[in-house]
Order: structure tokens, then sequence, then C-alpha cells
């Protein structure tokens, strides 16, 4: 069985089907599963192919007191530093069964079987495991990877309509940060053709992947290419703050278009360009007007973590399939965003 493909520290993605792909790559090991409660109803034989440790749903669930629930029931188990750990699930189930995982008994190994679109071409790949901590997102983590990655299209047609949607600005996303042909292809795609065409979607995720995994692949821990990926997210983040309207890929396309914008304005990317941008993303079913003014999300922004003291690296476009950072004040963003 040859991977997809393979991420440095072992980490092999492979796209196919997830009742095939998993006993195969399980044979042998003392497998413990971790899931939420909606995948264990909708794909009961898969969950129940071993003991399965069951967490509910939501952001809520990414944290401490979940990671304790599930070390607790691996003791009950009796898992050792020898047993395996498969989360199944999206990117909420996929953080905290890798951060379990990666701190039960100093570290047991791990994989995961991606089951929505956003965490197969974003949250799953990459080895960023963590949990929110105090309404802070994602502050107790590690970088460590899964031995592999599991990504099966057809799940994805279980998924809501506005989830599907929301993975949908993440691949809109990696396609602007880095593969020109996979934006032209969706150009030519409707959102219901997306939806329902599983070939499609397979040779999509696996184009999304791969921008990600190329650039995780040069720099794991974010020291400098990886902030490429958060294209679209300094504004996306802000928005999630300030409003509870949108999820976080909503807030990605939003913050896609006003990076868009912006970069039509200053000169950096032909109008062209930004004119293919907003047209995908309204062709997609985008609402791109942000929920709250513009001011609101320029104050919240650089309370972010991962802004560096008084310094904002803000992703901006140059071309389709070509991006920067901008390193600058914050002060200076608030020009730039005509605030
Ligand atoms: N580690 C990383 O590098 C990374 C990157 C991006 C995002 N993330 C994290 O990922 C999380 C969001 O992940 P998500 O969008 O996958 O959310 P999620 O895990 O909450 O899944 C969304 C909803 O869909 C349901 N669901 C999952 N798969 C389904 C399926 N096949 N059919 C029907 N329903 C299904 C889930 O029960 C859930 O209610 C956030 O916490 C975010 O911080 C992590
Ligand atoms: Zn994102």
């Amino acid at each position: 069985m040859k991977p997809d493909f393979v991420i440095r520290n072992a980490a092999s993605i492979l796209l196919g089907q997830a009742e095939a792909l998993l006993p195969q790559l399980l044979e042998g090991e003392r497998v413990v599963l971790v899931t939420d409660s909606e995948i264990d109803r909708l794909y009961p034989a898969l969950c129940n192919s071993y003991p399965k440790i069951v967490i509910g749903r939501g952001e809520g669930e990414k944290s401490l007191a979940t990671v304790e629930q599930i070390h607790r029931m691996l003791i009950e188990l009796g898992a050792d530093r020898k047993s395996f750990l498969l989360g199944v699930g999206g990117g909420i189930v996929t953080d905290v069964a890798g951060f379990a995982a990666s701190t039960y008994m100093r570290g047991i190994d791990f994989g995961f079987c991606s089951t929505t679109l956003l965490g197969q071409v974003d949250a799953s790949v990459g080895g960023k495991n963590g949990v929110n901590v105090g309404g802070y997102k994602n502050m107790a983590g590690t970088f460590n990877q899964p031995r592999f990655v599991v990504c099966d299209p057809a799940m994805l047609e279980t998924l809501p309509d506005r989830e599907f949607r929301a993975g949908l600005a993440e691949v809109v996303k990696a396609a602007v940060i880095g593969d020109a042909d996979l934006f032209a292809h969706l150009e030519q795609r409707s959102f219901e053709e997306l939806r329902v065409d599983r070939q499609l979607m397979r040779e999509v995720v696996r184009a999304a992947i791969a921008v990600k995994a190329a650039i995780v692949e040069r720099d794991e821990r974010e020291a400098g290419d990886r902030r490429l990926l958060n294209l679209g997210h300094t504004l996306a983040h802000a928005i999630e703050k300030c409003s509870a309207a949108m999820n976080h890929g909503e807030a990605v396309a939003v913050g896609l278009k006003l990076v868009t914008d912006m970069a039509v304005r200053i000169g950096y990317l032909a109008q062209g360009d930004g004119e293919r941008i907003l047209a995908l993303l309204e062709r997609l079913g985008f609402c791109l007007e942000a929920p709250v003014p513009m001011a609101d999300l320029l104050a919240e922004v650089g309370k972010d973590k991962k802004s560096a003291g008084d310094l904002i690296h803000l992703i901006v476009p140059r071309a389709i399939s070509s991006c920067e950072v901008m390193t600058l004040p914050k002060e200076e963003m608030k020009q730039l965003f005509g605030n």
C-alpha cells in the first residue's frame, strides 16, 4: 500500500476507503478508538471495530478536561505504552486525540481517520495537536506527527452543507497559496457538483493536502513558510472572537476577501486576480460581509497569540498561487485596512 503523501517524521497520508485501509494499517496493533457522538452514530461498524472512547461535539470539548477523560478511559481499558490511539472524526477529535496520545504515558503512537473536509485538508495534516485553555484556542499542544492519516472522500457525503462549505474555504486558501490549477479547477465547478462527486473531491483533497504538506515539510515548527497557511486567518480569528455567527471556514472566507481587497488596493495583487478570488468564494456560496465593523476586527487583531509583540505577520496574495508574509507593526495594519 503506497501512501499518497509522506510528511517528515513519518506521517503517511492515504486517500481511500477507511473501512478497507484501517484494518491493514492497524494490523497487530492494540487499538483504542476515539471519536465523537455523531461519527459514532453515523458510522457504527467502523467505530465498533475497536474499544472506543466517545467524546462530545463542539469546540468546548477541545479541552484539558476531555484529555483527562480520555487518559482515565485509557487506564481503565488497560492501555499501555504499546497501545495505539486512533482518532476518527473532524478537527476537534483529531486535535484532542493527538494531544491525548502524545501525553499518555509520555506518548503513545497514534493515527487519524479524518472525517470532515476541513480536517482532511487542514487539521489532520501537519502534526499540530492541541486543546483550548481558558477560552484561548490551542494554548496547550504538541508538534507530533501521527503515524498515518486516512482521508475517505465518501465520508464527506454525510457532512452537513455548512461544514462542507467551511472546508472549502480552506481549499480555496490552499489554492491561493500554492496551486493555480486547483484554483482554475474549482472555478469550473459548482458547490453542488463538489458535494456529490466523490472522485472530484478525492482530487481536490489531494491537491489541497499537497499544498499544506509541502509547506509543513519545509517548516514543521512554524519559523517561516508555515505562516503562509495563515492566509485569511488574521482577520478570520478576529471575526470568530467578535461574533459567534460564523464558523471558522466562513470566517476564513471573509478574511480572504478582506486581505484580497487590501492586496489589490495597495497594488500587490492584480485586479483581475482579486476579482477571480472573490468570484470563486461567492460561487461557492460564502457570505463575504464581515459580521462586525472593520474597526472592531482591527482592535481584536494582536490579542492573537500568534502575533509576536507589536508586530503582525500578515499573509498577502501576490498572485493566484503565490503569497508572501508581510511583517508590520499592528498600527500599520490599521492603516492598510483603511482605519
Ligand atoms: N491541528 C491543526 O493544524 C488544525 C488546523 C485547522 C483546524 N484545526 C482545528 O480543527 C477544529 C475544527 O475541525 P472541524 O471543522 O473538522 O470540526 P469538528 O471536528 O467539530 O466537526 C464538525 C462537525 O461535523 C461532525 N462530523 C464530523 N465528520 C462528519 C461526517 N463525516 N459526517 C457528518 N458529520 C460529521 C462533527 O460531529 C462536528 O459536529 C478546530 O478546533 C480547529 O482549531 C486544527
Ligand atoms: Zn483555518
